[in-house]
């Protein structure tokens, strides 16, 4: 009998590729740069599994030409870059790595606002263009975190670990989130609308995954909403702010500054005009990125796929209505 056959959209460590070799035949992509969408589906028609990443767009097309798919492993918690509804339809199981990215990425999450609110990388650029003259007791103030009040859109596990550490720092804590959960009353958080988190909010940040319902959930309106002095930090998706209202309210001193781990589209173009201000820090989409926590995530996505492969259910399955 033929061996399976996965396709691996990145190079990952060796010896995890070793260890889902011994299930199946890999192909591995090498380039840095993702496969383009048409050498995808071009492999998928003999594939009975793909690792893919957040990079890859799996969409409906490239299932429909997928006849031996069993399984779709994300490398990532957020799975927009696959229509997993479609995948469900078709039997597909998906999986993605939820929980061993949350403290990695909350403490980026939580560096990101502070290095905004105290304006590092703006500090480093004055050392190195030979500004640095003397003390002075205005040159790059920032804005303080302790005891400020935070809001965090979307509660789940990142956006939970977040409001921790914001304890720490005997922040105020505001959460806009539809499920039921204990943890905002052990955390002394308070509930409440996006609009009032929005005008209460000395710092927004966001945590909910990207779907139709939070495409631009923070527009124009939103951003009127928020204080002239607040600081928006987003870690979550690029599509959940609408990047042009976002440099109006940046250029207009609607809001203070923002910190963006994520931009759309990513990699933001270089002609952007968010990167030509001072008060908005963009780094490329790095929140989980420790070693050890990328390790974890390849290792998962290489469960998932094992397990996809075996016919068990998938560990960390998004969709296990394929099961039913
Ligand atoms: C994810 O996993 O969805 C992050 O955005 C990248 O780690």
């Amino acid at each position: 009998m033929s061996r399976a056959k996965v396709f691996v959209t990145r190079q990952l460590p060796q010896d995890i590729l070793d260890r889902l070799a011994q299930h199946c035949e890999i192909d591995v992509w090498d380039d840095f740069l993702p496969p383009p969408p048409d050498v995808i589906q071009q492999k998928i028609g003999d594939l009975d599994g793909i690792l893919c990443l957040l990079t890859d767009q799996i969409d409906s097309t490239v299932i429909d030409n997928a006849p031996k798919l069993r399984v779709i492993s994300n490398m990532a918690v957020g799975y927009d870059n696959i229509d997993v509804t479609y995948a469900t339809e078709k039997g597909i199981p998906v999986g993605n790595t939820p929980g061993v990215l949350t403290e990695t990425s909350a403490d980026f999450a939580f560096a990101l606002l502070m290095s905004v609110a105290r304006r590092i990388p703006e500090a480093q650029q004055y050392v190195r263009d030979d500004q640095w003259k003397t003390w002075h007791p205005t040159v790059l103030s920032g804005q303080d975190i302790y005891g400020a009040t935070l809001g965090v859109v979307g509660f789940g596990r990142i956006g939970q670990a977040v409001a921790r550490r914001a304890r720490g720092f005997n922040m105020n804590i505001l959460v806009n989130t539809r499920s039921d959960n204990d943890i905002i009353d052990e955390l002394g958080a308070e509930r409440v609308e996006l609009d009032e988190l929005l005008q209460r909010s000395d710092y927004v940040s966001l945590h909910v995954p990207l779907t139709d319902a939070t495409h631009h959930l923070i527009s124009h309106n939103e951003l009127k909403l928020m204080k002239s002095t607040a600081i928006l930090i987003n870690t979550a998706r690029g599509g959940v702010v609408d990047s042009q209202a976002l440099y109006d309210a940046l250029t207009t001193n609607e809001i203070l500054a923002a910190g963006l781990d994520v931009t759309d589209p990513e990699p933001i173009s270089i002609d952007d005009p968010l990167l030509t201000l001072n008060n908005c820090v963009v780094v490329p989409h790095i929140a989980s990125a420790s070693v050890a926590t990328r390790r974890k995530m390849a290792e998962m996505a290489v469960d998932n796929i094992i397990a996809g492969l075996m016919g068990g259910t998938l560990p960390t399955c998004v969709n296990p209505r394929v099961y039913k």
